[in-house]
């Protein structure tokens, strides 16, 4: 079964100036849209053509088939990112406020790492918050490398830092596109949830 490009969880225009119907025109109907062609082009006719997307990302790791893992990675972690993102302004609450508060002293104090590791991250790749064991970490992973691929690694809440992300609104100002999104647009309920470790099957499909 082909992989699709899944419908966005709000509408395109739902963000006013955070994010753009112009940005989602691009980011979803074309970036987003272009890793599903290609990861199902290349698996069409394979072992794989049936496989789930988790399972495709971790077998084109495990081959070192970098062409697919990139395709497959990219769909995964642009499904994953439409679900961090809310057009209503959200605070963490409950668990995972105080999970916050334990591991890194306050939401401000997170959303500052958040913002430093996205904005110093060099290059195209993925600003996230990840559960390792019960603890809480802020890391980045490089163009379309993705926690899933690794054991242990539970994606929270992710920032996607590819240029095209933000240069409709932005321009070259990753900082504030970081900041609009950290301050305003982040879908704190969805975070929560993935607190049960199943993060990743949120975004799987096939
Ligand atoms: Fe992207």
């Amino acid at each position: 079964m082909a992989f699709v490009l899944p419908e966005l969880p709000y509408a395109k225009d739902a963000f006013g100036d955070i994010l753009s119907a112009e940005t989602f025109d691009y980011h979803h109907g074309k970036h987003h849209n272009a890793y599903v062609t290609q990861a199902n082009d290349q698996l069409a006719g394979t072992d794989l053509a049936d496989a789930s997307l988790l399972t495709v990302i971790k077998a084109a790791k495990d081959a070192g088939n970098k062409k697919l893992f990139n395709a497959a990675a990219q769909i995964w972690n642009h499904t994953f990112y439409w679900h961090c993102l809310s057009p209503v302004k959200q605070e963490p609450t409950g668990k995972l406020a105080e999970m916050i508060t334990r591991d890194f002293g306050s939401t401000a104090d997170l959303l500052a790492k958040l913002k430093a590791e996205s904005v110093g991250h060099f290059a195209s790749g993925w600003g996230w918050l990840v559960l390792e064991g019960d603890t809480l970490k802020v890391t980045s992973f490089h163009d379309a490398d993705t926690p899933v691929a690794y054991e242990g690694v539970k994606p929270l809440l992710t920032l996607d830092v590819w240029e095209h992300a933000y240069y409709v609104d932005y321009r070259n100002a990753r900082p504030n596109y970081l900041d609009a999104l950290l301050n305003n647009a982040i879908n704190w309920e969805f975070v929560s949830q993935n607190l049960d470790g199943a993060g990743a099957s949120r975004a799987d499909q096939g």
